[in-house]
């Protein structure tokens, strides 16, 4: 089978398209037939480590941890753990390569099976290797509040308003999306009209260009009582922003730095209005998370919500395994919207 390894840490030039034999998947792994891969920052910061050079805890590492795909072998133990899954199934692939060497990026990857997850019908490969890393870091941020919801279906966000920092991202379109359909009240921010026109079309009710207005003042015009969770992706340069449109009992969830590693919180509203900075991160916040971001993703997809594409608010970007440099090269230079890998 075809397979992208590297060896060491570094640029996307350490990236090699290798053969391998099909792997035989080990007690408690499937075996998935990679239709897409999915590219999230993550990938390429694991591929350049702390240093270029610095060894890798397994002789060589296929990137991706998300991907699409076809049920093709299964465990025994794996069997006994998902009696439901069946080879032939079509599925999305989340942490694949998470302290494990074989990511997405090759035509077969065997991975635990509580990280493959069937898709409802109808429901393309190309959406499921979008869910992993941005879908569930968005409904870990959208439940980790002090006063909820702890789950995500329709009507839970119901009375809430939500505040997406950059809407036109991978994560933040995920958000506004999910948010959307628990019902809350979706306001995001982002930095072009192109990406205000992206933000509308994955549902945002209210979009503010930070880059032109104040914009504390313009989420208060459209939300005059506040946001109670923040969807956080630039905590450094928004603390200022958020504490002053957060209400009380408010939550900001920081899921990333950009921006800058450093915040400064005035610390009277902070504890006045009860107020909740709440960091996650997908490879630390625990299974048991994990496992039910996977269920009402699932609910939201059988309902239809969490599209992608151009016309869904994330334009896709497709490269061939061949290009998966290409691929990891895009992200890290900004691109707009989901990059995305044909293994098939
Ligand atoms: N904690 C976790 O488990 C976890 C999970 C997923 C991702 N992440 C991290 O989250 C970050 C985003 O991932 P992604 O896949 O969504 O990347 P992405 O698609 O590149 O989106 C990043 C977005 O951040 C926005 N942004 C940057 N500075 C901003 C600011 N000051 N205010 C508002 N928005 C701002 C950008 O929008 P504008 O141009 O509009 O500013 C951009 O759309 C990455 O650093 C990634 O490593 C962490």
């Amino acid at each position: 089978m075809k397979s992208i390894v590297y060896r060491t840490t570094g640029d996307p030039s350490v990236l090699e398209l290798v053969e391998r034999p099909v792997p035989e998947p080990a007690a408690g792994e499937v075996r998935v037939n990679v239709a897409v891969s999915g590219v999230n920052p993550t990938d390429w910061k694991s591929r350049v480590g702390s240093r270029p050079g610095d060894d890798l805890p397994f002789a060589e590492v296929t990137p991706n941890q998300d991907g699409a795909g076809t049920v093709d072998a299964i465990s025994p133990e794996a069997a006994e753990l998902n009696p439901q899954l069946e080879v032939g199934d079509r599925v999305w692939i989340f942490l694949s390569q998470h302290q494990r060497p074989s990511g997405t990026a090759q035509e077969y990857v065997t991975v635990p099976v509580e990280h493959v997850v069937r898709l409802p019908d109808g429901i393309s490969f190309d959406v499921g290797a979008s869910l992993g890393v941005p879908a569930m870091t968005a409904h870990r941020a959208l439940t980790v509040s002090d006063q909820g919801p702890s789950r995500l279906a329709p009507g839970t966000l119901a009375d809430k308003v939500v505040l997406v920092a950059g809407g036109a991202g991978a994560v933040g379109h995920a958000a506004i999306q999910l948010a959307r359909w628990a019902g809350a009240t979706v306001v995001t921010t982002v930095s072009s009209e192109e990406k205000a026109t992206l933000a509308r079309a994955a549902g945002a009710h209210h979009v503010v260009n930070y880059r032109e207005s104040d914009a504390a003042q313009a989420i208060l015009a459209a939300v005059p009582d506040g946001v109670d969770i923040v969807v956080e992706v630039a905590p450094g340069p928004n603390a200022a922003l958020d504490l002053a449109v957060v209400k009380n009992h408010g939550t900001i969830a920081v899921y990333a730095n950009n921006g800058g590693d450093s915040v400064t919180l005035d610390v009277r509203p902070f504890f006045a209005r009860n107020l909740r900075f709440q960091g996650l991160l997908l490879y630390t916040v625990g299974e048991d998370a994990l496992q039910v971001a996977a269920e009402d993703i699932t609910a939201a997809l059988v309902d239809g919500v969490l599209d992608v594409g151009e016309a869904a608010g994330l334009p896709l970007l497709r490269y061939p395994l061949e290009q998966t440099a290409a691929a990891h090269d895009a992200v890290e230079n900004d691109a707009v919207g989901k990059v995305l890998i044909d293994v098939a």
